[in-house]
């Protein structure tokens, strides 16, 4: 698809569009394809004006000069975050006899596509059920490449449209409804904070600032950014962050069938040790 030049700001050629996605890819592992072309636009246009820059050779030149700020926007305007509270309801039930079945204190778990905060929370959730306890002995570490949703992932602040699937009973055992100027909005009670820490974690990085291993890693709709090659070397990576008992949790269209001296199918989207 093309770009209507008369709807546009700024000239956005197919070799600058090229040079982002070699940019996107090399430094995250994500992979868009063409027809990102109007989105990667409109997105990358707001950091032109943010920054008044009149043009995208100009911007693309920053980004790759600087390591520092612009280029944490640039990452943070590209990544898709799409997440939800129990999304793929079916790993919950899981997850909580997993711990009911390991009865290991503490219990360690890897949220590593955290995004906006709803999985880790929902895993907060899962926990503190299992272990009848809002102080349970559960550590979770939630992390993301992109520092803007990690930000909103520790305020635990959602708006009523973005928990109006959770049962009444959930809402008011784990969230905090906002009154006056925070009306319409909802906060994830501190119980719940505390036990996350949330930290900036880019997959691709040679080294990651976690320590292994745990009882459970969560990598759910990430991996499909990826090609197979990133996937495996990843997956590769994971195998000694998890214990041996240890379970991983991927999402509902990424099958790991091509790492399977890695992982073995434990059903439904899980996996153990191979
Ligand atoms: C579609 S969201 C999935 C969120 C959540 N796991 C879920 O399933 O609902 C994908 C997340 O992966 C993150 N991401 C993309 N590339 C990454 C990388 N190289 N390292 C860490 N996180 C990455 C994005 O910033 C985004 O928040």
């Amino acid at each position: 698809m093309s770009i209507d030049p008369e709807q546009t700001q700024y000239v956005f050629t197919q070799a600058e569009f090229e040079r982002v996605r070699t940019l996107l890819y090399q430094h995250s592992g994500i992979k868009l394809n063409n027809s990102k072309k109007i989105m990667v636009y409109s997105r990358l246009s707001r950091r032109l004006r943010a920054t008044g820059i009149s043009s995208f050779q100009e911007y693309l030149e920053l980004v790759e000069k600087d390591q520092g700020n612009e280029w944490e926007a640039f990452i943070n305007s590209l990544t898709t975050n799409l997440t939800s509270f129990f999304r793929e309801p079916h790993h919950f039930p899981l997850l909580h006899d997993h711990v009911l079945a390991l009865e290991k204190k503490p219990f360690r778990l890897w949220c590593s596509a955290a995004s906006t905060g709803e999985e880790p929370y929902t895993i907060a959730m899962t926990l503190i059920d299992a272990f009848e306890s809002y102080t349970p002995p559960v550590e979770i570490i939630a992390t993301d490449i992109d520092t803007n949703v990690l930000a909103k992932a520790r305020a635990g602040v959602y708006s009523l449209e973005r928990v109006e699937k959770i049962p009444k009973e959930t809402l008011k055992r784990f969230f905090l409804k906002g009154a006056g100027k925070n009306s319409g909005l909802v906060q994830i009670r501190k119980e719940l904070r505390d036990i996350i820490s949330f930290q900036t974690l880019n997959l691709l990085d040679e080294q990651w600032p976690i320590e292994g291993p745990f009882d459970a890693i969560f990598c759910r709709n990430v991996m499909i950014y990826f090609d197979k090659d990133t996937q495996y070397k990843i997956l590769k990576r994971f195998v000694p962050m998890l214990e041996p008992h240890g379970l991983l949790f991927s999402g509902h269209s990424e099958s790991l069938l091509h790492a399977a001296d890695l992982f073995k199918l434990r059903g439904n989207t899980i996996y153990e040790l191979a």
